[in-house]
């Protein structure tokens, strides 16, 4: 990652201090070690199935991983002394469910005054290839970008103890090239070639670096990719991975195993940033082939990850077994007002992550390739067996659904699925609305069937809500899919989350993230269609979600999340625990 150019220079100015050995630790008074830091989760802007930091400011996931255990990792571009980027760490949460998010102390932190811990990935070396692990299987190695005004080099930490604490290698940095924008490095097994593989951006080159290593500390350089798709004012964050493709884009479950073909199937993301089409930051990926040392893209084609402003620097759980649907999560914000947007000012926090998404290629016919993306399963959180809202009957006409009493989370699921819609000629409009009864604000999104060649549009619209105004706050987002000839269906599903929605169409096939901003909290959904042709189906559901933060909150309704305040965090500085009553002691 890189937040800012003028940040960069403060962050220069304030760095008259030469980078000490990187095997150091730089703690500043004010940020605590051993301990995860306290935050209220309860704001009206904090979303309540989504991961956001206790305080201050969360940039890109980093490092994700799922240990043998099944208990997944998530670190993420922290400073935890400001509201603005800066000062990054490696802030870290664990979680089994990935929706159920427990904090944990701050992971790896700065070697020294001016040093900072940039973007990068984590692998499990299980065969001991670093030799960091006598007598263990699952050792954890870091591999991030450590960022000073001198240089950005790549360098290793690792951890024996499952990913909590890490100690930064001796013989850091394991690839430098003497340059300042040189960065994110995302590591791999590649089985075939029984290799390391790292991908690195050359930031402002255009270049994505392959390189190879037997042991993660000494790498070799094996390829360039250059130069393609958006290069917007930089390349960042690239993510070299494998994943399952579907035999039949229009089966009913995308996400089921036995519809995988056993193609050696890959995807190259890079992010970009400045520089977007919508402007700011944005993905972009490549579905291709690697051998080991190369990637070749299967087209010329450009595809986004997401059709909205709000979804950057996305990167996928190391771990996840090559045939399963792979686990993605992403930062849900834009660098053109991330370090603006009202939470900083009203919570004290910045930013979320995506819902976990799951991802599978699939060969849509039109586009060939296109990576189908799903909420990971949601199941858990509903608050009801059945949907609250279970309507049949939603041909050219609407329902008003309030669920100020029925949710209290805030946190929602709705679906709407169109059948019958015939080839030509199909007519008519699908819509959703999420209103505030209090002060009339509202989000909004829906699809035109019009198209008449089977195109169908969808839009979202943030427009009318009125806790955040800037220029870059762009309202409306759109894109378009291919009506399906067989199954003569949409299906659009969402997650709205107090200040978040994501939508996604078909399959997944498009998905949209958007974030905003009411004064007043939404607490009322209108669904409806209008002139749809003759023989049209309309259902519609919602699911009220859990909040997966309030049955971590200390005392009734207080509203702090402590995080895993352990007997061990303790001995190493904490002075409080919870009681059986969730009182602090
Ligand atoms: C792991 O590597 C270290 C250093 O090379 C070595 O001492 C140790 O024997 C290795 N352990 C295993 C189980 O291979
Ligand atoms: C590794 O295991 C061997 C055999 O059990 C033991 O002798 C040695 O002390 C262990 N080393 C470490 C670093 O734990
Ligand atoms: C570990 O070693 C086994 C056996 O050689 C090999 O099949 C596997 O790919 C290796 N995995 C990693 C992550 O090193
Ligand atoms: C790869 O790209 C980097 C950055 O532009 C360049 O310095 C290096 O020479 C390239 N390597 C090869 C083998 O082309
Ligand atoms: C990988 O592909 C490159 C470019 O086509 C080729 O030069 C290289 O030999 C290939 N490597 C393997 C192991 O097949
Ligand atoms: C994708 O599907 C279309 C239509 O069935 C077919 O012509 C094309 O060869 C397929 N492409 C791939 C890469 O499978
Ligand atoms: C919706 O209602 C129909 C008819 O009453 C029922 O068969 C179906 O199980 C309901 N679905 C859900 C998810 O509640
Ligand atoms: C579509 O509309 C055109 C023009 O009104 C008409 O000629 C044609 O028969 C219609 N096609 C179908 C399949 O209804
Ligand atoms: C959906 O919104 C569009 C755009 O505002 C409008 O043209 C259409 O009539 C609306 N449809 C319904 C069913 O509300
Ligand atoms: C829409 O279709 C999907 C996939 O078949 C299904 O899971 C979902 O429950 C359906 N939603 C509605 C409202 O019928
Ligand atoms: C919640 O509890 C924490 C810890 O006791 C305390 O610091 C904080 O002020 C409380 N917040 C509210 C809103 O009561
Ligand atoms: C809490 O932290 C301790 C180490 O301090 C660790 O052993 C434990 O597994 C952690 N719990 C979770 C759920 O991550």
């Amino acid at each position: 990652m890189l937040y800012s150019p003028l940040l960069l220079s403060l962050l220069a100015l304030a760095s008259n201090v030469q980078a000490q050995s990187s095997s150091s630790v730089y703690v500043e008074p004010t940020v605590p070690t051993g301990t995860p830091i306290p935050g209220d989760y309860s704001g009206p802007l904090r979303p309540q199935i989504h991961y956001s930091p206790p305080r201050d400011f969360m940039n890109d996931p980093n490092g994700m991983f799922v240990d043998a255990n099944g208990l997944y990792h998530l670190y993420y571009q922290y400073n935890p002394t400001g509201i603005v980027a800066g000062n990054q760490h490696w802030g870290h949460a664990t979680s089994k469910d990935l929706y159920h998010w427990e904090n944990q102390p701050i992971a790896i932190f700065p070697g020294a005054k001016g040093e900072a811990i940039f973007s990068g990935s984590c692998v499990i070396d299980v065969n001991n290839t670093s030799g960091f692990f006598p007598n263990q299987t699952n050792g954890v190695v870091a591999m991030y970008t450590l960022n000073t005004d001198k240089e950005e080099t790549q360098e290793l930490a690792y951890s024996t103890d499952g990913g909590y604490t890490f100690t930064k290698y001796a013989g850091n940095p394991v690839i430098s090239i003497g340059s300042t924008q040189f960065r994110d490095p995302k590591v791999l097994w590649h089985a075939p070639t029984q290799s390391w593989v790292v991908v690195i951006a050359y930031a402002r080159e255009y270049v994505i670096g392959f390189y190879t290593s037997p042991d993660l500390k000494t790498w070799t350089h094996a390829s360039n990719f250059t130069h393609h798709g958006l290069i917007g004012l930089q390349y960042e964050v690239p993510i070299l991975i494998s994943i399952p493709m579907l035999t039949n884009a229009s089966i009913a479950d995308p996400m089921d195993p036995s519809n995988f073909a056993s193609t050696d199937m890959w995807i190259l993301q890079i992010s970009i940033n400045p520089g977007a089409p919508l402007g700011g930051s944005i993905s972009q990926y490549f579905p291709g082939s690697f051998n080991g040392t190369h990637f070749a893209p299967a087209d010329a084609g450009t595809r986004l990850t997401d059709f909205g402003k709000d979804n950057y620097a996305g990167q996928y759980f190391y771990g996840v077994p090559p045939t399963s649907p792979q686990i993605s999560m992403a930062w849900a914000s834009n660098w053109e007002y991330a370090q603006i947007v009202p939470t900083g000012q009203l919570e004290g926090f910045r930013s979320f992550m995506t819902v976990p998404r799951v991802n599978v290629l699939a060969n849509t016919t039109r586009n060939t390739y296109a990576l189908l993306s799903l909420p990971y399963d949601t199941t858990p959180l509903y608050t009801t067996a059945n949907s609250l809202v279970n309507s049949t009957s939603l041909v050219n006409s609407s329902l008003l659904y309030d669920y100020s009493t029925t949710i209290p989370s805030g946190a929602l699921q709705f679906s709407i699925n169109i059948t019958g819609i015939p080839l030509a000629n199909a007519t008519g409009t699908a819509n959703f609305t999420f209103l505030s009864s209090v002060t009339g604000e509202s989000i909004r999104g829906g699809l035109f069937l019009a198209g008449g060649n089977g195109d169908t549009p969808l839009w979202m619209d943030r427009g009318n809500t009125r806790g955040f105004n800037n220029p870059f706050f762009t309202d409306k987002f759109s894109t378009d899919v291919w009506l399906n000839e067989e199954t003569q269906t949409v299906r659009l599903m969402g997650v709205l989350d107090r200040s978040i929605l994501e939508v996604f169409l078909n399959n997944g096939e498009k998905a949209g993230t958007m974030i905003f901003f009411p004064q007043g909290e939404l607490d009322t959904l209108i669904i409806g269609t209008s002139e749809l042709n003759v023989g049209v189906t309309v259902s519609a559901e919602v699911y009220g979600l859990q909040s997966t933060w309030t049955s971590q909150e200390v005392g009734m309704g207080n509203g702090t999340v402590l995080g895993n305040v352990t007997m061990s965090s303790m001995a190493a500085g904490q002075k409080m625990r919870r009681n059986s009553l969730g009182h602090l002691i």
